[in-house]
């Protein structure tokens, strides 16, 4: 049985709650969009929540904990090539938290979800007009129409984005032997999927709890806040 010091803690609880609570909710907000009629309410409520916890996120990659900061995992685009090429030729590379390319992802799948959201905002209710984003209301119905238009096209987009990432993980998984999806779980990685043979530890920081949470509060009060404005 693996050691305690076998392997490191790599992600924090927030990121992780982030992360599945973000999965959760996207199929809550697929399958209540593609329902309709009353599910739509739900559909709302759980766009909110999608936009509360991006805002949160947003702010912990600035506050984190070492591994959820930005500027720990938001590199050039020769940082990608190059841990790519590695990757490519079968070379050994050992980060704590996401590789240049998987940092890469994270910000194209955090800015579309956001898109898909704000987007949603503005959306009208084609069917009954029943239950119409928040914010539609201020703007001419041409626009929120096409808008609405947007927010449906954009769906198919985040399902190849996702696509793309969950197979990523799988092919870690199988080619790499490393488990990404379960470090997402448990929050610790094996060592040597970290640390390079002689190399040193990362010295990793974790933030308080207290910060997420009242970070994950204020979050809220402004999604509150925006559709308050709305309503
Ligand atoms: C609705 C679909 C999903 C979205 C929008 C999504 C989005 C994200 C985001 C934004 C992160 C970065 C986490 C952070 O730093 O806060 C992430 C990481 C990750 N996700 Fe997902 N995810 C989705 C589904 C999945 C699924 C189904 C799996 C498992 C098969 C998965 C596996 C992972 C793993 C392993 C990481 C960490 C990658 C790394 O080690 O660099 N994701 N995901």
């Amino acid at each position: 049985m693996a050691q305690k010091t076998d392997r490191l803690r790599i992600w924090d609880l927030p990121v992780r709650l982030f992360h599945w609570c973000l999965v959760l909710l996207l199929c809550v907000s697929y399958f209540t969009g593609e329902a309709g009629g009353d599910w739509r309410n739900v559909h709302l409520l759980s766009g909110y929540t999608i936009l509360t916890l991006l805002l949160f996120r947003i702010a912990w990659g600035f506050v984190g904990s070492t591994t959820a900061r930005f500027s720990d995992f938001v590199k050039g685009p020769r940082a990608c090539i190059h841990y790519l090429a590695c990757l490519v030729r079968g070379r050994s590379t050992f980060e704590a938290g996401h590789n240049p390319a998987g940092g890469l992802m994270v910000i194209v799948l955090l800015l579309a979800v956001l898109t898909q959201v704000t987007a949603g905002l503005f959306s009208v209710d084609t069917d009954t007009a029943m239950v119409n984003g928040p914010l539609s209301g201020l703007l001419p119905d041409k626009w929120s129409e096409r808008i609405t238009k947007f927010h449906w096209f954009w769906v198919n987009v985040l399902l190849v984005l996702v696509a793309v990432h969950v197979l990523a993980a799988i092919t870690y998984l199988v080619w790499k032997r490393q488990n990404l999806i379960g470090a997402m779980f448990t929050g610790y990685k094996p060592r040597a999927d970290v640390v390079a043979p002689g190399g040193r530890e990362p010295a990793l920081r974790f933030a308080p709890a207290k910060l997420a949470l009242s970070l994950l509060i204020a979050a809220a009060a402004i999604v509150y806040f925006i559709v308050r404005v709305g309503g």
